[in-house]
């Protein structure tokens, strides 16, 4: 199947379902990575600042937790790259320090790739850099060919965008490529209260909401449907106790759909709610669940100075 038949596929099975679900996977085409980096700069998003500060003060600190030897090339290789706002504080300090390695970004899309790698090769001219297009469940299995010890970056707390049982089955794979000792550094956002995790995901200029409406956006001008935006808000959630931010886009009206690709309409209620996004939050216990079946454990932990995220080392055994 074509990606768009995937989308087509799931848009389908999303709405026919009760409650409707629409995967936040779909948030990211070109508008969406957009909307996604004026996210990333605004003041209620803490998520950015937070690890950012780890990465700019803790670098030197975090390679030495790689326990790696400077005499061996090794591959870092990052999932989900973003914009490498963060990672550049790593690679700096890891050149500084003379240590000698491939950079290998990975990201399902192209654009975000091309801007790490402009970006990187900018400030590094002389690093190595091998990136890779690809959804990172998939193209994990294409990474490891090489004998060449590796460190996995998986940050910006991308994690909690599954559910723990995927997220599991993914440290899983993750953990069944690692050689012992090698090591994934894993940046997650922790529980913390609803006054400071709510607001991120629900920001006074609105820019969050128009990136869960960006999703009806994309089903208008890819599928042919009549989703007035107008007609659904952005509504968010979180509690403390759970621990998982979610989105919905709540229909304000009853009103019916229709998707001119599919040739089928949706009705929805009044108040009836697509959702669209979990972000989980983490703390020591809920990773440690998550990795319980893996062969991957919790060997450091840096945070940043209000304690809010954690990049974790996770060594395999
Ligand atoms: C990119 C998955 C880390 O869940 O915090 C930001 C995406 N969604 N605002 C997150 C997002 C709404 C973000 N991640």
């Amino acid at each position: 199947m074509t990606k768009n038949a995937t989308f087509l596929k799931d848009v389908n099975d999303g709405l026919s379902r009760n409650p409707k679900y629409i995967s936040s996977h779909y948030f990211y085409d070109k508008a969406g990575d957009e909307i996604f980096q004026r996210i990333m700069d605004m003041p209620e998003y803490y998520l950015t600042n937070s690890e950012l500060e780890i990465f700019s003060g803790q670098s030197e600190k975090i390679i030495d937790s790689f326990n790696i030897d400077k005499a061996e090339e090794f591959e870092l290789i990052e999932l989900g790259a973003g914009d490498g706002k963060k990672t550049q504080h790593l690679l700096k300090t890891l050149i500084d320090n003379n240590f000698k390695f491939k950079y290998i970004p990975v990201d399902i899309s192209r654009n975000s790739l091309e801007v790490i790698t402009d970006r990187m090769e900018n400030l590094f001219p002389d690093l190595e850099i091998l990136p890779q297009q690809g959804d990172y469940f998939e193209v994990l299995d294409d990474l490891f060919h090489s004998d060449k010890p590796k460190v996995i970056l998986f940050i910006g707390s991308n994690l909690g965008n599954m559910p723990d049982e995927t997220a599991a089955q993914f440290l899983q794979k993750i953990s069944q490529h690692l050689k012992s000792n090698e090591k994934l550094l894993l940046g997650v956002d922790l529980i913390k209260s609803k006054d400071i995790v709510l607001p991120a995901y629900n920001d006074a200029a609105g820019i969050t909401r128009d990136f869960n409406l960006n999703l009806l956006k994309r089903i208008n001008a890819e599928f042919g449907a009549n989703f007035n935006l107008e007609n659904f808000e952005h509504a968010p959630e979180y509690t403390e106790s759970e621990g998982i931010a979610k989105s919905f886009l709540r229909s304000k009206v009853k009103q019916t759909v229709y998707i001119k690709e599919l040739d089928k309409s949706f009705s929805f209620d009044e108040n009836e709610a697509i959702h669209t996004e979990i972000s989980r939050k983490y703390n020591d216990d809920i990773l440690n669940g998550l990795v319980a079946d893996s062969q991957l454990e919790i060997t450091a932990k840096f945070l940043d100075s209000k304690n809010y995220f954690a990049d974790y080392i996770l060594t395999k055994r």
